[in-house]
C-alpha cells in the first residue's frame, strides 16, 4: 500500500539570526491510509508545528514532504490550498467557526470553495449534522452551541468535502470528560469507516486510542510506537466530480458576492460609518453640481432675455463706472450715424431718467425710458395688451406711454383698464397705449417700474437735450458681434474726436465670459470633489485594513479549509466595492433629497441633476472601491494560513 503521507528529515525553524528556534529536529515519519496515528508531547515540544506542516498549512524549512508519493516542494500557495481543500480536514481545539454564520453554514463552507453547487452542500452539511447529533442545530450560530456541539459542527465540517485525512489539534483540550469521551468516540467512528486520522495531544489517556502513538520531544521523534495492526483493507475514496473552469469562477464570484454581503450585515454599523465618506462626498460634489447647472441656466436664460445679437453703446469707461452720468457725449446723432452703417440692422437710442410716476392718487417711484420703436423687439418683450410705439409716435414725438408689468399692477387696480388713461411722470401727462407682459426670465427680482416713451417725446418733453443714455444696435445678419462691436467702436472714436468715452457690451461676450467663468468653477468644484472622494477613498482603505486585522483569524480559517488566495481577494474587493457602491447610491439619493428641499425654500431656480453627473459619480464611487479596496484585500490574501490562525 502506497504511503499516503510522507516526510523526510524536515527541519523547521521560526525567527532570524541569534532568536532563532529549531522547533522540528529532522523528523522523518510515514503515515499510510487508514491508519489511526496519535502524535504525542508535551506542551512546546513542536506537535502542532508538525501537524501544520503534515496539512499543508504550513511548510518545513528544508527537508521533503510528500503527499501520495507527490513532492510539494514546488508547490505554490495555490496548489496547498487545493490539498487543504480536497485530501484534509481540520479539527482545531477551539473549532474555529465562524461565529457570523449558522451550523449548516460553516459546515457547508469547505464546498462553496470546492466549487459544489449550493443544493448538493446544503443537503450534504445537514446529513452531516444529523449523523453527528446535531438534528435540530443547523440554524444555530456558534454561540448558541456548547463547546461539544461546536466541537461537532467543526467535524462535520472536515468532512464536507470527504475529508480523506481528518488532523485534529487538541480536539479535546477545550471540552469536559464526557464531552471529549463523545468527540473520541466520533473519532473512532470515522476512521472505522476509512478516514485517515492523525490526532495531536498531550494528554496520554486520550493518545490510548490511536493505533500508533509517535511521542515528540523537543522537535525530535523519541518513540513510535504500533498498537493495533492497520486495517487490511481501506475504502477507495470515491472519484472527485470536476466542474468547468468557467463554471468554478462564476459560482465562486456568485460565493464571494454573497459571503461579502453577509459580512457588510454582520458588521452594520462599521460599514455605515464606512460608507459615510463616500455617502458625503458623492452628496457634495452631485449637489453642487445640479447646483452649479441650476444657476447657470437660469443666468443663460437672463442673457438670452436681454435680447440676442445686440451691442449696448454706453457713456463712460466700463460697465458699473460711477462717473458714467458725467458723461454727455452720446447722442441720437451717433445713433443715426450707426444706423446707416452696412453691419447695422437698427439703431435705437435710448434716454432714461428716474422720477415720480402719478395716476390720480397713486404714485410710485419708476424711470422714464426714451426708446425707438425696435426696442421692444431687440429685448425680447412682448405685449400683453394694447399697442407698442411706432414709427409714427416717433417722428410726431407723441406724448404716448407704454408700461411694463410692474407699473401696471403698481398704478392701476384689478378692475381698471390703463389703456387710455393718462399718467403723470415729473409733472409730463403721458396716455398709455400699451401694458408689456413680465418677461420669462431676468437677473435677480426685478422692482423697477419702467415706463417707456418715445425718445422724441422724451428728449423734448423730459430731458430736454439731444444726449441719450445709451444707443442698442441690433447687428445685420451675417456680420459677427465682434467684428461689429469693433467697428462700432472705430466709428464713434472718431465721432467723438479720437476720444474713448463710451463703452460697449454684448450678449455674446457676455455669454462667453459667463460660460469660461461656470468652466472655471466646474474645474475647481470638480478638484474639491476629487478630495472629498479621495479622502473618502483613503477611509474606505483604513477600515478595510482594519477590518482584514481583525477578521485575520476567519482568513486563516478559511484557508485552512480550502479558501484559495484569489478566493480571499476577491471576497475583500467585492466588500470593499460594495461598500462604496452602497455609498454612492445612498450619496446620489441624499442630493436628490437635497435637491428637493432646495425647491421647497427657494424659489428663484431649481437644482439641476444630469444623469451623466449620477452616473459619473457611481462609476467614480465603484473605482474608488476597487482601487483602495485592493490593497488590503490583497493584504488578506497574501497571509499565510498558520499565521493568521495564531491570531486571537
Ligand atoms: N510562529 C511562531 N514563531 C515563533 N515560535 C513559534 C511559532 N510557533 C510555534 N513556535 C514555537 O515552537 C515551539 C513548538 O510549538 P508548537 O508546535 O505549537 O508546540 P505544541 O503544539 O507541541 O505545544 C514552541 O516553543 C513555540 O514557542
Ligand atoms: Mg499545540
Amino acid at each position: 500500500m502506497a504511503a499516503t503521507l510522507e516526510v523526510r528529515d524536515i527541519n523547521k525553524y521560526y525567527g532570524e539570526g541569534d532568536s532563532r528556534v529549531h522547533v522540528l529536529k529532522h523528523v522523518s515519519l510515514t503515515i499510510d491510509r487508514g491508519d489511526f496515528v496519535a502524535i504525542i508531547g508535551q506542551s512546546g515540544s513542536g506537535k502542532s508545528t508538525l501537524m501544520n506542516i503534515l496539512g499543508c498549512l504550513d511548510q518545513a524549512s528544508d527537508g521533503e514532504y510528500l503527499v501520495d508519493g507527490i513532492p510539494t516542494r514546488e508547490f505554490d500557495a495555490d496548489d496547498f490550498a487545493r490539498l487543504r481543500s480536497e485530501k484534509f480536514g481540520f479539527i482545531f481545539q477551539r473549532y474555529n467557526l465562524l461565529t457570523s454564520m449558522d451550523a449548516r453554514d460553516n459546515v457547508a463552507l469547505p464546498a462553496i470553495y470546492a466549487g459544489s453547487g449550493v443544493k448538493e452542500r446544503n443537503a450534504r452539511a445537514e446529513d452531516l449534522l444529523v449523523k453527528l447529533g446535531l438534528e435540530g442545530k443547523t440554524g444555530n450560530r456558534p454561540g448558541e452551541l456548547s463547546g461539544g456541539q461546536q466541537q461537532r459542527v467543526s467535524i462535520a465540517r472536515a468532512m464536507m468535502n470527504g475529508g480523506e485525512i481528518i488532523l485534529a489539534d487538541e480536539p479535546t483540550g477545550a471540552l469536559d470528560s464526557k464531552s471529549g469521551e463523545n468527540v473520541m468516540q466520533l473519532l473512532m467512528q470515522l476512521h472505522g469507516e476509512g478516514h485517515t486520522l492523525i490526532l495531536v495531544t498531550h494528554d496520554r489517556h486520550i493518545a490510548e486510542y490511536a493505533h500508533r502513538i509517535i511521542e515528540i520531544k523537543d522537535g525530535e521523534v523519541i518513540s513510535d510506537e504500533r498498537r493495533k495492526p492497520l486495517p487490511a483493507s481501506v475504502p477507495e475514496p470515491g472519484p472527485r466530480r470536476k466542474g468547468s473552469r468557467l463554471a468554478y469562477l462564476k459560482n465562486q464570484l456568485g460565493e464571494a458576492f454573497g459571503m461579502s454581503v453577509q459580512a457588510i450585515l454582520a458588521h452594520k454599523m462599521r460599514s455605515l460609518l464606512t460608507m459615510l465618506g463616500i455617502i458625503i462626498g458623492i452628496a457634495s460634489v452631485v449637489s453642487v453640481v445640479a447646483l452649479g447647472r441650476g444657476s447657470e441656466q437660469k443666468i443663460l436664460a437672463g442673457i438670452n432675455a436681454m435680447g440676442t445679437n445686440t451691442i449696448d453703446i454706453m457713456p463712460g469707461k466700463s460697465f458699473g463706472d460711477r462717473n458714467s452720468a458725467r458723461y454727455r457725449t452720446l447722442t441720437v446723432d451717433d445713433s443715426d450715424a450707426l444706423a446707416e452703417q452696412s453691419y447695422v440692422a437698427s439703431a435705437t437710442p435710448t434716454a432714461s431718467a428716474s422720477g415720480e410716476v402719478i395716476y390720480r392718487s397713486k404714485s410710485a417711484t419708476g424711470s422714464l425710458s426714451g426708446v425707438g420703436e425696435q426696442y421692444f423687439s431687440v429685448k425680447g418683450l412682448e405685449l400683453a395688451r394694447g399697442r407698442l410705439l411706432n414709427r409714427e409716435d416717433i417722428d410726431t414725438a407723441r406724448a404716448v406711454a407704454v408700461l411694463d408689468d410692474n407699473t401696471a399692477t403698481e398704478l392701476f387696480g384689478a378692475g381698471e383698464d390703463p389703456i387710455g388713461a393718462v399718467i403723470l411722470f415729473a409733472g409730463h401727462p403721458f396716455e398709455v397705449i400699451g401694458v408689456t407682459k413680465k418677461p420669462a426670465a431676468t437677473f435677480g427680482p426685478r422692482s423697477t417700474l419702467t415706463v417707456w416713451t418715445p425718445y422724441t417725446s422724451h428728449m423734448a418733453r423730459v430731458s430736454g437735450s439731444r444726449t441719450i443714455s445709451s444707443i442698442t444696435v441690433k447687428i445685420a445678419d451675417g456680420t459677427s458681434a465682434q467684428v461689429a462691436e469693433k467697428e462700432v467702436t472705430r466709428l464713434l472714436k472718431s465721432r467723438h474726436r479720437g476720444v474713448q468715452d463710451f463703452f460697449t457690451m454684448n450678449t455674446d461676450s457676455i455669454r462667453q465670459t459667463m460660460e469660461s467663468t461656470t468652466a472655471t468653477m466646474r474645474l475647481l468644484i470638480s478638484c474639491i470633489a476629487f478630495i472629498s472622494l479621495l479622502v473618502g477613498g483613503i477611509g474606505v482603505m483604513n477600515i478595510m485594513l482594519v477590518s482584514v486585522t481583525e477578521r485575520t483569524k476567519e482568513i486563516g480559517v478559511r484557508m485552512a479549509i480550502g479558501a484559495r488566495q484569489f478566493n480571499v481577494l476577491q471576497q475583500f474587493l467585492i466588500e470593499a466595492v460594495l461598500i462604496c457602491i452602497i455609498g454612492g447610491i445612498a450619496g446620489v439619493l441624499l442630493s436628490l433629497g437635497i435637491g428637493a428641499a432646495f425647491t421647497l425654500f427657494v424659489k428663484d431656480f431649481p437644482m439641476s441633476f444630469s444623469t451623466a453627473s449620477i452616473v459619473l459619480a457611481l462609476t467614480c464611487s465603484t473605482l474608488i472601491g476597487v482601487i483602495f479596496g485592493y490593497m488590503p484585500a490583497r493584504r488578506a490574501s497574501m497571509l499565510n494560513p498558520v499565521d493568521a490562525l495564531a491570531q486571537e
